[in-house]
């Protein structure tokens, strides 16, 4: 089963997504970059990227990420408090700590396309 399933499909995947945009829009570190950002516009995305991510049958048809975050100037110390949030959110939708890893571990893989400053 994917994570997508386990989490309830789509009404739980977006709900994790909500969950990790406020986790992250309200945050001390990353909450400056969301300042004048349209959060209806991405938390849409977000939905839709963590779907596919997650193994759901939605499509992503939005700009990529590498377009997205270009020129965002994205830290790798923000890029790692931002991990932390997406394991907060997981965890609190009640994934296990093996599986949230694993997850983490997959969107980790993101890090290369959205930093820009060491
Ligand atoms: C520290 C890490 C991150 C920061 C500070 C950040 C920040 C932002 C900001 C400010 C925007 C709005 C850009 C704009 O409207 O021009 C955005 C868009 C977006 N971000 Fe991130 N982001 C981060 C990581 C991620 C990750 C890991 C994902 C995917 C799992 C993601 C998915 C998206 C999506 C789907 C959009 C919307 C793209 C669009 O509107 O076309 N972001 N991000």
């Amino acid at each position: 089963m994917s994570l997508y399933d386990q989490l309830g499909g789509e009404p739980g995947v977006s709900a994790v997504a909500d969950d990790f945009y406020h986790r992250i829009s309200t945050d001390a570190l990353l909450g400056a970059w969301f300042v004048d950002a349209n959060g209806a516009d991405i938390r849409l995305h977000l939905r839709a990227y963590l779907a596919v991510a997650l193994g759901g049958p939605e499509e992503y048809s939005g700009r990529s990420l590498r377009r997205a975050h270009h020129g965002l100037r994205i830290t790798g110390e923000a890029w790692n408090r931002m991990l932390v949030l997406l394991a907060e959110s997981f965890r609190s939708a009640g994934v296990d700590d093996r599986l949230n890893a694993e997850v983490v571990a997959n969107i980790g893989t993101l890090r290369a396309v959205v930093v820009e400053v060491r």
